[in-house]
Protein backbone atom coordinates (compact mmCIF):
# COMPACT_ATOMS: atom_id res chain seq x y z
CA UNK A 1 0.00 0.00 0.00
CA UNK A 2 1.68 3.24 -1.11
CA UNK A 3 1.18 6.13 1.86
CA UNK A 4 0.88 9.83 -0.13
CA UNK A 5 -0.21 12.26 1.96
CA UNK A 6 0.84 15.98 -0.02
CA UNK A 7 0.53 16.98 4.12
CA UNK A 8 3.57 15.28 5.60
CA UNK A 9 6.48 17.04 5.96
CA UNK A 10 8.36 13.70 4.66
CA UNK A 11 7.13 14.05 1.37
CA UNK A 12 8.06 17.59 1.70
CA UNK A 13 11.84 16.44 2.03
CA UNK A 14 12.26 14.52 -0.58
CA UNK A 15 8.52 14.26 -2.92
CA UNK A 16 9.96 12.17 -5.79
CA UNK A 17 11.06 8.30 -4.54
CA UNK A 18 7.29 8.82 -3.89
CA UNK A 19 6.13 10.07 -6.96
CA UNK A 20 8.21 6.98 -8.44
CA UNK A 21 5.97 4.61 -7.01
CA UNK A 22 2.25 6.01 -7.84
CA UNK A 23 3.75 6.16 -11.93
CA UNK A 24 4.93 2.77 -11.67
CA UNK A 25 2.55 0.64 -9.20
CA UNK A 26 -0.45 3.32 -8.42
CA UNK A 27 -1.01 5.77 -11.71
CA UNK A 28 -4.38 6.79 -10.44
CA UNK A 29 -4.04 6.65 -6.95
CA UNK A 30 -7.21 7.03 -4.36
CA UNK A 31 -6.41 8.61 -1.10
CA UNK A 32 -9.79 7.70 0.93
CA UNK A 33 -9.06 9.79 3.91
CA UNK A 34 -8.07 13.05 2.30
CA UNK A 35 -10.83 12.55 -0.50
CA UNK A 36 -8.60 12.78 -3.60
CA UNK A 37 -7.12 11.32 -6.81
CA UNK A 38 -4.55 11.55 -8.19
CA UNK A 39 -2.58 11.29 -11.90
CA UNK A 40 1.43 10.84 -12.01
CA UNK A 41 2.39 9.56 -15.37
CA UNK A 42 3.17 12.65 -17.91
CA UNK A 43 0.70 11.70 -20.36
CA UNK A 44 -2.00 11.40 -17.94
CA UNK A 45 -1.34 14.66 -16.45
CA UNK A 46 -0.85 16.39 -19.78
CA UNK A 47 -4.09 15.09 -21.13
CA UNK A 48 -5.98 16.41 -18.14
CA UNK A 49 -4.48 19.71 -18.99
CA UNK A 50 -6.13 19.56 -22.12
CA UNK A 51 -9.04 17.89 -21.32
CA UNK A 52 -11.13 21.24 -20.03
CA UNK A 53 -14.69 19.31 -20.84
CA UNK A 54 -13.91 16.73 -17.77
CA UNK A 55 -11.22 18.08 -15.68
CA UNK A 56 -12.78 21.19 -13.92
CA UNK A 57 -11.08 24.48 -12.78
CA UNK A 58 -14.16 26.37 -11.61
CA UNK A 59 -13.85 24.92 -8.01
CA UNK A 60 -10.03 26.26 -7.35
CA UNK A 61 -6.45 24.27 -7.94
CA UNK A 62 -5.85 23.70 -5.22
CA UNK A 63 -5.88 20.64 -2.40
CA UNK A 64 -7.80 22.57 -0.20
CA UNK A 65 -11.39 23.39 -0.50
CA UNK A 66 -11.40 26.96 -1.28
CA UNK A 67 -14.94 27.43 0.59
CA UNK A 68 -15.37 30.62 -1.28
CA UNK A 69 -18.14 28.90 -3.52
CA UNK A 70 -19.31 30.81 -6.59
CA UNK A 71 -17.45 33.73 -5.45
CA UNK A 72 -14.35 31.89 -6.06
CA UNK A 73 -13.59 33.95 -9.57
CA UNK A 74 -13.67 37.39 -7.41
CA UNK A 75 -10.27 36.62 -6.13
CA UNK A 76 -9.03 33.74 -8.59
CA UNK A 77 -10.49 35.28 -11.90
CA UNK A 78 -9.82 33.01 -14.44
CA UNK A 79 -7.82 30.49 -12.74
CA UNK A 80 -11.23 29.74 -11.67
CA UNK A 81 -13.18 29.34 -14.63
CA UNK A 82 -13.83 26.74 -17.73
CA UNK A 83 -13.87 27.67 -21.26
CA UNK A 84 -15.59 29.35 -22.96
CA UNK A 85 -16.06 31.64 -20.44
CA UNK A 86 -12.14 31.28 -19.29
CA UNK A 87 -11.37 31.87 -22.78
CA UNK A 88 -13.03 34.93 -23.67
CA UNK A 89 -11.99 36.30 -20.28
CA UNK A 90 -8.33 35.76 -21.02
CA UNK A 91 -8.65 37.07 -24.15
CA UNK A 92 -9.33 40.57 -22.25
CA UNK A 93 -6.89 40.44 -19.77
CA UNK A 94 -4.11 38.82 -22.01
CA UNK A 95 -4.14 42.46 -23.86
CA UNK A 96 -2.37 43.88 -21.11
CA UNK A 97 -0.20 40.97 -21.12
CA UNK A 98 1.28 41.24 -24.15
CA UNK A 99 4.92 40.13 -25.16
CA UNK A 100 6.01 43.66 -26.06
CA UNK A 101 4.57 45.19 -22.46
CA UNK A 102 6.66 42.24 -20.90
CA UNK A 103 9.76 42.66 -22.90
CA UNK A 104 9.42 46.24 -22.06
CA UNK A 105 10.13 45.40 -17.91
CA UNK A 106 13.70 44.36 -18.61
CA UNK A 107 15.05 47.65 -17.84
CA UNK A 108 13.21 48.20 -14.60
CA UNK A 109 13.84 44.17 -13.70
CA UNK A 110 17.36 44.51 -13.63
CA UNK A 111 17.33 48.31 -11.45
CA UNK A 112 15.64 46.06 -9.31
CA UNK A 113 18.11 43.19 -8.94
CA UNK A 114 20.91 45.93 -8.88
CA UNK A 115 18.88 47.73 -6.22
CA UNK A 116 18.86 44.64 -3.85
CA UNK A 117 22.23 43.12 -4.78
CA UNK A 118 24.20 46.51 -3.98
CA UNK A 119 22.65 46.19 -0.24
CA UNK A 120 24.47 42.82 0.80
CA UNK A 121 27.48 42.84 -2.63
CA UNK A 122 30.19 43.99 0.12
CA UNK A 123 29.43 41.52 3.27
CA UNK A 124 29.91 38.52 1.53
CA UNK A 125 26.70 36.46 2.79
CA UNK A 126 23.03 37.29 2.49
CA UNK A 127 19.44 35.22 2.68
CA UNK A 128 18.98 34.66 -1.20
CA UNK A 129 15.28 34.21 0.12
CA UNK A 130 14.94 37.61 2.46
CA UNK A 131 17.16 39.73 0.86
CA UNK A 132 16.43 38.93 -2.89
CA UNK A 133 13.85 36.32 -4.22
CA UNK A 134 11.32 37.02 -1.85
CA UNK A 135 11.60 40.79 -2.92
CA UNK A 136 12.30 40.92 -6.80
CA UNK A 137 8.90 39.21 -7.65
CA UNK A 138 6.18 41.42 -5.82
CA UNK A 139 8.03 44.62 -6.63
CA UNK A 140 7.48 43.67 -10.62
CA UNK A 141 3.83 42.62 -10.46
CA UNK A 142 4.12 46.20 -8.66
CA UNK A 143 5.24 47.98 -11.32
CA UNK A 144 3.30 46.37 -13.91
CA UNK A 145 -0.27 47.00 -12.45
CA UNK A 146 1.43 50.86 -11.74
CA UNK A 147 1.79 50.48 -7.95
CA UNK A 148 3.72 53.80 -6.71
CA UNK A 149 7.07 53.32 -5.08
CA UNK A 150 5.92 54.36 -1.31
CA UNK A 151 2.64 52.08 -1.16
CA UNK A 152 5.02 48.50 -1.93
CA UNK A 153 6.42 47.90 0.91
CA UNK A 154 3.12 47.78 2.98
CA UNK A 155 1.32 45.64 0.17
CA UNK A 156 4.31 43.43 -0.01
CA UNK A 157 3.27 42.64 3.84
CA UNK A 158 -0.19 42.68 2.84
CA UNK A 159 0.48 39.74 0.20
CA UNK A 160 3.42 37.47 2.54
CA UNK A 161 0.83 37.02 4.89
CA UNK A 162 -1.91 36.11 2.32
CA UNK A 163 0.45 33.52 1.43
CA UNK A 164 2.06 32.62 4.53
CA UNK A 165 1.51 29.50 6.46
CA UNK A 166 2.48 28.51 9.94
CA UNK A 167 4.23 24.64 9.71
CA UNK A 168 0.86 22.51 10.57
CA UNK A 169 -2.27 24.52 10.12
CA UNK A 170 -4.23 24.14 7.56
CA UNK A 171 -6.42 26.79 5.32
CA UNK A 172 -5.72 30.75 4.89
CA UNK A 173 -4.96 32.07 8.82
CA UNK A 174 -7.37 35.24 9.95
CA UNK A 175 -4.03 37.39 9.50
CA UNK A 176 -4.37 36.37 5.72
CA UNK A 177 -7.94 36.82 5.14
CA UNK A 178 -7.70 40.33 7.17
CA UNK A 179 -4.35 40.99 4.62
CA UNK A 180 -6.57 39.83 1.31
CA UNK A 181 -9.23 42.02 2.46
CA UNK A 182 -6.70 45.24 2.40
CA UNK A 183 -5.38 43.86 -1.05
CA UNK A 184 -8.39 44.17 -2.49
CA UNK A 185 -9.35 47.38 -1.01
CA UNK A 186 -6.76 48.78 -2.15
CA UNK A 187 -6.91 47.75 -5.82
CA UNK A 188 -10.12 48.21 -5.48
CA UNK A 189 -9.39 52.30 -5.43
CA UNK A 190 -6.28 51.97 -7.65
CA UNK A 191 -8.59 51.05 -10.44
CA UNK A 192 -11.61 53.87 -9.48
CA UNK A 193 -8.40 56.16 -9.40
CA UNK A 194 -7.18 54.63 -13.13
CA UNK A 195 -10.76 55.22 -14.12
CA UNK A 196 -10.48 59.07 -13.36
CA UNK A 197 -7.12 59.18 -14.41
CA UNK A 198 -5.83 56.45 -16.61
CA UNK A 199 -1.99 55.75 -17.05
CA UNK A 200 -0.15 53.29 -18.58
CA UNK A 201 0.08 50.48 -16.10
CA UNK A 202 -1.66 47.42 -16.79
CA UNK A 203 -5.14 48.27 -14.40
CA UNK A 204 -5.51 51.28 -17.07
CA UNK A 205 -4.89 49.17 -19.97
CA UNK A 206 -7.55 46.84 -18.74
CA UNK A 207 -9.97 49.26 -18.45
CA UNK A 208 -9.56 50.51 -21.60
CA UNK A 209 -9.67 46.91 -23.68
CA UNK A 210 -12.57 45.38 -25.60
CA UNK A 211 -13.43 42.39 -27.80
CA UNK A 212 -16.72 42.34 -29.80
CA UNK A 213 -18.25 44.95 -28.05
CA UNK A 214 -17.48 42.91 -23.95
CA UNK A 215 -15.51 45.20 -21.78
CA UNK A 216 -14.58 44.15 -18.22
CA UNK A 217 -15.99 45.30 -14.90
CA UNK A 218 -14.22 46.80 -12.38
CA UNK A 219 -14.21 43.72 -10.20
CA UNK A 220 -13.06 41.31 -13.07
CA UNK A 221 -10.02 43.74 -13.55
CA UNK A 222 -9.52 43.67 -9.54
CA UNK A 223 -9.68 39.78 -9.33
CA UNK A 224 -7.12 39.85 -11.80
CA UNK A 225 -4.89 42.24 -9.94
CA UNK A 226 -5.57 40.25 -7.20
CA UNK A 227 -4.61 36.66 -9.17
CA UNK A 228 -1.38 38.47 -10.25
CA UNK A 229 -0.33 38.51 -7.08
CA UNK A 230 -1.58 35.02 -5.89
CA UNK A 231 0.09 33.42 -9.01
CA UNK A 232 3.16 35.39 -9.82
CA UNK A 233 4.84 35.66 -6.28
CA UNK A 234 5.92 33.05 -4.70
CA UNK A 235 6.12 30.82 -7.50
CA UNK A 236 9.33 32.90 -8.76
CA UNK A 237 10.71 33.18 -5.28
CA UNK A 238 10.74 29.86 -5.13
CA UNK A 239 12.15 29.37 -8.92
CA UNK A 240 14.91 31.40 -7.74
CA UNK A 241 16.28 29.87 -4.78
CA UNK A 242 15.78 26.30 -6.20
CA UNK A 243 18.30 27.38 -9.15
CA UNK A 244 20.68 28.42 -6.50
CA UNK A 245 20.59 25.34 -4.57
CA UNK A 246 20.24 22.86 -7.37
CA UNK A 247 23.29 24.12 -9.12
CA UNK A 248 25.72 24.30 -6.26
CA UNK A 249 24.84 20.80 -5.55
CA UNK A 250 26.06 20.01 -9.35
CA UNK A 251 29.64 21.43 -9.82
CA UNK A 252 29.19 19.42 -13.46
CA UNK A 253 26.31 21.28 -14.15
CA UNK A 254 28.00 24.77 -12.63
CA UNK A 255 30.98 24.58 -14.73
CA UNK A 256 28.59 24.80 -17.87
CA UNK A 257 27.32 27.99 -17.04
CA UNK A 258 30.32 30.01 -15.27
CA UNK A 259 31.40 31.91 -17.64
CA UNK A 260 28.72 31.60 -19.91
CA UNK A 261 25.84 33.55 -18.72
CA UNK A 262 23.69 32.61 -22.47
CA UNK A 263 23.29 28.86 -20.77
CA UNK A 264 21.43 30.74 -17.66
CA UNK A 265 17.83 29.84 -19.74
CA UNK A 266 18.76 26.14 -19.42
CA UNK A 267 19.47 26.50 -15.86
CA UNK A 268 15.96 27.69 -15.43
CA UNK A 269 14.68 24.91 -17.68
CA UNK A 270 16.05 22.18 -16.27
CA UNK A 271 15.26 23.87 -12.78
CA UNK A 272 12.02 24.21 -13.54
CA UNK A 273 11.33 20.75 -14.78
CA UNK A 274 13.89 18.96 -12.26
CA UNK A 275 12.21 20.66 -9.07
CA UNK A 276 9.05 23.00 -9.43
CA UNK A 277 7.83 25.45 -7.26
CA UNK A 278 4.36 24.12 -8.29
CA UNK A 279 4.24 20.34 -7.16
CA UNK A 280 0.60 19.89 -7.97
CA UNK A 281 -2.82 21.52 -9.24
CA UNK A 282 -6.23 20.24 -8.54
CA UNK A 283 -9.56 19.86 -11.02
CA UNK A 284 -12.91 18.95 -10.03
CA UNK A 285 -14.77 16.30 -12.12
CA UNK A 286 -17.44 17.38 -14.40
CA UNK A 287 -18.42 13.80 -15.17
CA UNK A 288 -17.44 10.12 -14.69
CA UNK A 289 -13.96 9.13 -15.90
CA UNK A 290 -12.59 5.52 -15.96
CA UNK A 291 -9.03 5.74 -16.12
CA UNK A 292 -6.79 2.53 -15.62
CA UNK A 293 -9.53 0.36 -14.43
CA UNK A 294 -11.31 2.41 -12.08
CA UNK A 295 -14.05 4.90 -11.84
CA UNK A 296 -14.00 8.11 -10.81
CA UNK A 297 -17.26 10.45 -10.01
CA UNK A 298 -18.61 13.33 -11.03
CA UNK A 299 -17.41 16.15 -8.43
CA UNK A 300 -14.42 13.99 -7.03
CA UNK A 301 -11.16 15.77 -6.70
CA UNK A 302 -7.94 14.72 -9.31
CA UNK A 303 -4.28 16.05 -8.11
CA UNK A 304 -2.44 16.59 -10.95
CA UNK A 305 1.34 15.98 -10.40
CA UNK A 306 3.25 18.16 -12.33
CA UNK A 307 6.12 17.00 -9.90
CA UNK A 308 6.14 13.68 -10.88
CA UNK A 309 4.97 14.69 -14.50
CA UNK A 310 8.30 16.55 -14.84
CA UNK A 311 10.58 13.07 -13.47
CA UNK A 312 8.99 10.57 -16.24
CA UNK A 313 10.76 8.40 -17.71
CA UNK A 314 9.07 7.56 -20.91
CA UNK A 315 9.88 11.89 -21.54
CA UNK A 316 12.98 12.21 -19.48
CA UNK A 317 15.55 9.57 -19.57
CA UNK A 318 17.09 9.16 -16.54
CA UNK A 319 15.02 11.92 -15.07
CA UNK A 320 16.99 11.85 -11.49
CA UNK A 321 20.29 13.77 -13.14
CA UNK A 322 19.90 17.13 -13.13
CA UNK A 323 21.46 18.55 -16.68
CA UNK A 324 21.58 21.39 -18.03
CA UNK A 325 22.31 19.62 -22.16
CA UNK A 326 18.87 17.62 -21.75
CA UNK A 327 15.76 18.52 -23.45
CA UNK A 328 12.88 20.19 -20.98
CA UNK A 329 10.26 21.61 -23.84
CA UNK A 330 7.59 18.55 -22.91
CA UNK A 331 8.20 19.82 -18.63
CA UNK A 332 4.58 20.85 -17.52
CA UNK A 333 5.65 23.29 -14.78
CA UNK A 334 3.81 26.07 -16.55
CA UNK A 335 0.92 23.65 -16.81
CA UNK A 336 -0.58 23.41 -20.31
CA UNK A 337 -3.66 24.14 -22.42
CA UNK A 338 -6.17 26.55 -21.37
CA UNK A 339 -4.68 27.70 -18.50
CA UNK A 340 -1.14 27.69 -19.34
CA UNK A 341 0.65 30.14 -17.03
CA UNK A 342 0.20 33.79 -18.59
CA UNK A 343 3.08 35.46 -16.63
CA UNK A 344 5.53 32.41 -18.03
CA UNK A 345 7.61 34.81 -19.99
CA UNK A 346 7.42 37.55 -16.94
CA UNK A 347 8.69 34.98 -14.95
CA UNK A 348 11.51 33.51 -17.43
CA UNK A 349 12.52 37.16 -17.78
CA UNK A 350 12.71 37.71 -14.12
CA UNK A 351 14.80 34.78 -13.77
CA UNK A 352 17.19 35.48 -16.36
CA UNK A 353 17.75 38.94 -15.64
CA UNK A 354 18.05 38.48 -11.62
CA UNK A 355 20.29 34.92 -11.98
CA UNK A 356 22.43 37.28 -14.54
CA UNK A 357 22.94 39.54 -12.33
CA UNK A 358 23.73 37.90 -8.97
CA UNK A 359 25.95 35.09 -10.94
CA UNK A 360 28.06 38.49 -12.17
CA UNK A 361 28.04 40.07 -8.77
CA UNK A 362 28.43 37.35 -6.01
CA UNK A 363 32.01 35.46 -7.51
CA UNK A 364 32.51 32.06 -5.77
CA UNK A 365 28.97 32.05 -3.89
CA UNK A 366 28.37 28.94 -1.96
CA UNK A 367 25.17 27.76 -0.33
CA UNK A 368 25.14 26.87 3.24
CA UNK A 369 23.09 23.97 3.29
CA UNK A 370 23.33 23.55 6.34
CA UNK A 371 21.21 26.94 6.71
CA UNK A 372 18.43 26.41 4.84
CA UNK A 373 15.33 25.63 5.35
CA UNK A 374 11.99 24.53 3.37
CA UNK A 375 8.65 25.51 3.69
CA UNK A 376 5.90 23.04 4.43
CA UNK A 377 3.31 23.56 1.70
CA UNK A 378 1.22 20.58 -0.01
CA UNK A 379 1.75 23.02 -3.45
CA UNK A 380 4.72 24.92 -3.01
CA UNK A 381 8.27 23.66 -3.01
CA UNK A 382 10.97 25.65 -2.03
CA UNK A 383 12.73 27.36 0.76
CA UNK A 384 11.78 30.08 3.03
CA UNK A 385 15.85 30.30 4.04
CA UNK A 386 18.53 30.13 1.62
CA UNK A 387 21.87 32.01 2.97
CA UNK A 388 24.56 32.27 0.51
CA UNK A 389 28.28 33.10 0.73
CA UNK A 390 30.20 34.55 -1.73
CA UNK A 391 33.63 36.78 -2.22
CA UNK A 392 32.91 40.60 -1.06
CA UNK A 393 32.95 42.74 -3.44
C1 LIG B 1 8.14 30.12 -11.79
C2 LIG B 1 7.08 30.87 -11.81
C3 LIG B 1 5.70 30.39 -12.15
C4 LIG B 1 5.19 29.12 -12.21
C5 LIG B 1 5.91 27.81 -11.92
C6 LIG B 1 3.80 29.24 -12.60
C7 LIG B 1 2.94 28.16 -12.80
C8 LIG B 1 1.66 28.25 -13.28
C9 LIG B 1 0.82 27.13 -13.61
C10 LIG B 1 1.22 25.67 -13.48
C11 LIG B 1 -0.37 27.62 -14.07
C12 LIG B 1 -1.56 26.79 -14.57
C13 LIG B 1 -2.55 26.51 -13.47
C14 LIG B 1 -3.64 25.53 -13.88
O1 LIG B 1 -3.56 24.90 -14.94
O2 LIG B 1 -4.57 25.37 -13.08
C15 LIG B 1 -0.29 29.07 -14.01
C16 LIG B 1 -1.31 29.92 -14.36
C17 LIG B 1 -1.22 31.31 -14.26
N1 LIG B 1 -0.11 32.04 -13.91
FE1 LIG B 1 1.72 31.31 -13.47
N2 LIG B 1 3.50 30.57 -12.77
C18 LIG B 1 4.62 31.30 -12.51
C19 LIG B 1 4.75 32.68 -12.59
C20 LIG B 1 3.73 33.56 -12.91
C21 LIG B 1 3.86 34.98 -12.98
C22 LIG B 1 5.15 35.77 -12.77
C23 LIG B 1 2.61 35.49 -13.26
C24 LIG B 1 2.16 36.91 -13.43
C25 LIG B 1 2.61 37.93 -12.77
C26 LIG B 1 1.71 34.36 -13.39
C27 LIG B 1 0.37 34.46 -13.69
C28 LIG B 1 -0.45 33.38 -13.96
C29 LIG B 1 -1.85 33.52 -14.34
C30 LIG B 1 -2.61 34.84 -14.50
C31 LIG B 1 -2.34 32.22 -14.52
C32 LIG B 1 -3.76 31.81 -14.89
C33 LIG B 1 -3.89 31.51 -16.37
C34 LIG B 1 -5.25 30.99 -16.76
O3 LIG B 1 -6.00 30.50 -15.89
O4 LIG B 1 -5.59 31.08 -17.95
N3 LIG B 1 2.43 33.20 -13.17
N4 LIG B 1 0.97 29.43 -13.54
Amino acid sequence: MIQFNPFDYDFHEDPYPIYQELREKAPLYRNEEAGFWALSRHADVLAAFKDTTRFSNTSGVSLEVSGLGENIEMVMSILAMDPPRHDKMRGLVSRGFTPRRVAELEPSIRALATTYLDRFVETGECDWVADFSGRLPMDVVSEMLGVPQGDRDELRTWADLVLHREEGVRGVPRAGVESSGKLLGYFSEMIEGRRRKPGDDLASVLLDVEIDGERLEDSQILAFCYLMIIAGNETTTKLLANCFYWLGRNPAQRAKVEGHPERIPDWIEETLRYDNSTQLLARTLLVDVEMHGQRMEAGDKVLLLVGSANRDEAVFPEPERYDLDRATVEHLSFGRGAHFCLGASLARLEARVSLEEAVRRLPEWRVDEAGAERVHNPNVRGFSKLPLTFEPA
